[in-house]
Parts: C-alpha cells; sequence; structure tokens
C-alpha cells in the first residue's frame, strides 16, 4: 500500500493543527520537521509539506533549519503537495512565501508538485507561492480566515486523493 507523510514546521500552533487534519483525512500520520530525517521522509510514495511563513517571507525556524538537507534529496517519482500558514492582512506583500520557497525546492529537487489552488477568495498584493496565478499549493490564514480553513483542507484533500491514486 502507498505510504502517504506529512511533514510540518510550526510556531504557533496553527500549522501543526492544520497538519493534523490533514493527516486525519488522509489515514496518515502528520509530523513535525524537527523530528524527521531525509530516510523518512523518502520512504513515503506521497508526501506533504506544511510550513508557516515568519519575518518577512521567512521560513519558520524548524523547516529553515532542515532546508539544506531538504534541497539536497532527491524527489523524483514522488508527488510532493505543500500548504501554507500566513496571514495576508498584516503580510500582504508576503502572504505565504514559505510555502513557495519549500514547493520550488522540492521541484528543483525532482519532485512533482500536486494540489494547486485557485486565488479566488484571497486578498493579497504579493506571495511567492503564487505561480501563473495559481498558489502551488493550500494557503491557510487562521488570522484573518479561520472560519475557511475547514473547508479550504477538506476539498484540498479531495482534490489530493485524486493526485495521490
Ligand atoms: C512576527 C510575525 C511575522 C510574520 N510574517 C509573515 C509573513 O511574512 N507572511 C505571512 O503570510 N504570514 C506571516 N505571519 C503570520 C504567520 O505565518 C501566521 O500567524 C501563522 O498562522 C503561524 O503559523 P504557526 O503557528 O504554524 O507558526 C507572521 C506572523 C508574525 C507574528
Amino acid at each position: 500500500m502507498a505510504k502517504i507523510g506529512i511533514f510540518f514546521g510550526s510556531s504557533t500552533g496553527n500549522t501543526e493543527d492544520a497538519a493534523k487534519q490533514i493527516a486525519q483525512d488522509l489515514g496518515a500520520e502528520a509530523t513535525e520537521i524537527s523530528s524527521t530525517s531525509e530516510d523518512e521522509i523518502l520512504e513515503c510514495d506521497y508526501i506533504v509539506f506544511g510550513v508557516s511563513t515568519w519575518g518577512a517571507g521567512d521560513l519558520q525556524d524548524d523547516f529553515d533549519d532542515f532546508m539544506g538537507t531538504l534541497e539536497g534529496m532527491d524527489f523524483s517519482g514522488k508527488k510532493v503537495a505543500v500548504f501554507g500558514l500566513g496571514d495576508q492582512e498584516n503580510y500582504g506583500d508576503t502572504f505565504v512565501d514559505a510555502m513557495g520557497i519549500v514547493g520550488k525546492a522540492v521541484k528543483a529537487a525532482g519532485g512533482e508538485l500536486v494540489g494547486t489552488v485557485a486565488t479566488d477568495g484571497y486578498e493579497y498584493d504579493a506571495s511567492e507561492g503564487e505561480e501563473n496565478g495559481k498558489f502551488i499549493g493550500l494557503p491557510l490564514d487562521e488570522d484573518n480566515q479561520s472560519d475557511q480553513s475547514a473547508d479550504r483542507i477538506a476539498s484540498w484533500v479531495s482534490e489530493l486523493k485524486k493526485s495521490f491514486a
């Protein structure tokens, strides 16, 4: 049976909560990026990375620490999805940038990104997470649109299930 793994970095718990919900919906396990390894990630056929954005468009600290390892990994033949937590009102110029940084690194390391999301319903000025008019993964905004997170996760996971089939 194909193995799915969710790996996340979270500073105040928002990405962790989302990771746990996504894991539950996918019937998989969510693991902190700080307590995993390259081998544990590459054992999975399908991989989901979750990361929040801090500073001004920076990676969450634990994810930042892992980035050197991630950039040296070989994701060939893997389908990878990314989600990101951010704040589109207070950080509208760097909205979910970390999701974009991680997604682009995965692609550069040979992975196939799945799970793009339309930008409808989000109000921001710029995002590293956007490419060709779409988000490369799922943005979630617990600071301003927490009431939409459950529905956004549910519809994203149902798309992922098709991509991961
Ligand atoms: C000091 C600070 C800087 C932040 N910088 C950004 C940013 O550049 N872009 C963004 O989209 N969100 C930014 N955020 C919002 C966080 O990403 C958001 O609150 C997120 O839900 C935190 O997730 P976590 O608890 O999993 O770390 C920032 C928040 C704080 C407090």
